[in-house]
């Protein structure tokens, strides 16, 4: 640790455990009976609490766990209106289709930007103060080059992590003129988002866009330069997750229904397979064959996908419970995923994990190991979150912006 300080080194000591994901190893890696510096916004040392250095602020962890902040690689918070009628409907019988997405569509058009600005501001603060950290955040509501352009610029007031998704589903004005939307999509509408934008992202699926149209979108924005990911086999088999194979795609996300060919197009390209097990809470599709994925040796990230229509958590924690009471992850796996593979979904090394060097993002957990997170579902454990080095204050979340 340096001996001229710009701000005060924090120690946290006494954690029960440390969740730290250290090193080279891909997997979930803690210390227990431990101690952690913060010093300039990232963490300067980590160990056991008894080799603990000296600092001019203590926090006492009161054998607590400490884990690296959530990293939500997939969120839709861009949007107006809500749709728990369509849910109510869904859970008594009525199927998931991807149409619904008009809904949201017709309702964030017609909503103000200060309504916009509200509901995202909310949606963000929740996310943080349940120990999320880092997220993305996509467009794909808005579907014309002024609204597509209005949420990147909205998203990038909050998140660097800013995903294109002009292509999302054909608007109803192009409905009979795919090749028309496509067209815009690459064009005038990618012309105006990719400033605000990192990444490129298509929904590729029955009912959006098909694997042509998706290579050609992915093409374009890569050409713009940003990066790709892809919204690939969620709702059936498809061509989704082999487009975004030969685009060198970062992710592929839902990865619902997967063939042989696919994982293997996973596995040898390293992209990540990101699950999002609230849509299939939501939706009641099947879940993700995530130990199929994992015993072939896929790099997994969980995300919320936060959405008015298939997945309305910000949760992180719920997906975690999820993922290992649904999908038969281990606890250790589904933290890890979590944090660091969705940090690998994003490209990022900075974040996702608390080696010596990484940004001081960290959830300090009412519980005395990271399995809580899992064993005691629905429970609000998150007792302090740091973010770059700095303890973010408790506070209420404005209530909903948006009129029921
Ligand atoms: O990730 N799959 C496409 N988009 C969202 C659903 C959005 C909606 O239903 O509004 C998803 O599940
Ligand atoms: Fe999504």
């Amino acid at each position: 640790m340096g001996k001229t300080r710009a701000v005060p080194a924090t120690l946290i000591t006494r954690i029960a455990e440390l969740v730290t994901n250290e090193g080279d190893l891909g997997c979930f890696t803690a210390i227990e009976n431990a101690a952690l510096v913060i010093e300039n916004g990232v963490v300067a040392w980590t160990g056991l609490a008894s080799r603990a250095p000296a600092a001019d602020e203590v926090v006492d962890a009161g054998r607590r766990t400490v884990l690296p902040g959530f990293v939500d690689s997939h969120a839709h918070l861009i949007f107006g209106g809500e749709r728990s009628a369509e849910f109510a409907a869904r859970m008594a019988g009525r199927p998931y289709e991807a149409g619904g997405i008009i809904t949201t569509v017709r309702a964030t058009r017609a909503a103000s930007d200060a309504a916009l600005r509200a509901n995202l501001r909310r949606l963000a603060d929740e996310m943080l103060a349940q120990g999320t950290t880092t997220f993305e955040c996509k467009s794909g509501y808005g579907l014309t080059v002024a609204d597509e352009e209005r949420a990147l610029s909205l998203a990038a007031e909050v998140t660097p992590e800013v995903t294109y998704l002009g292509a999302h589903v054909v608007p109803p004005e192009f409905k009979d003129d795919m090749a028309g939307y496509v067209d815009l999509v690459c064009g005038p509408m990618l012309k105006a988002c990719a400033p605000h934008a990192r990444w490129v992202d298509v929904f590729c699926e029955d009912g959006a866009f098909g694997g042509d149209e998706t290579a050609a979108i992915l093409a374009a924005g890569k050409a713009a330069g940003l990066q790709a990911r892809v919204h690939a086999n969620q709702l059936g088999p498809g061509p989704g997750v082999q487009v975004a194979a030969r685009a060198a795609a970062a992710a592929v996300d839902h990865c619902t229904y997967l063939t042989d060919a696919d994982v293997d197009a996973i596995t040898s390209t390293g992209m990540v397979a990101t699950l999002l097990p609230g849509a299939e809470f939501s939706t009641r599709h099947p879940y993700p064959d995530a130990r199929g994925l994992l015993a072939a040796g896929a790099t997994v990230a969980l995300a919320t996908d936060c959405n008015p229509g298939s997945s309305f958590t910000s949760s992180m924690a719920f997906c975690i419970a999820l993922a290992v009471r649904e999908m038969k992850m281990t606890t250790e796996e589904a933290i890890w995923s979590a944090t660091a593979g969705g940090a690998r979904a994003l490209r990022r090394t900075d974040v996702g994990h608390l080696s010596v060097g990484a940004r001081a993002d960290l959830i300090l957990l009412d519980a005395p190991s990271h399995a809580y997170l899992a064993y005691r579902p629905g429970v609000p454990l998150i007792a302090a979150v740091w973010q770059s080095g700095h303890q973010v204050p408790h506070h209420t979340p404005e209530p909903p912006a948006q009129p029921r």
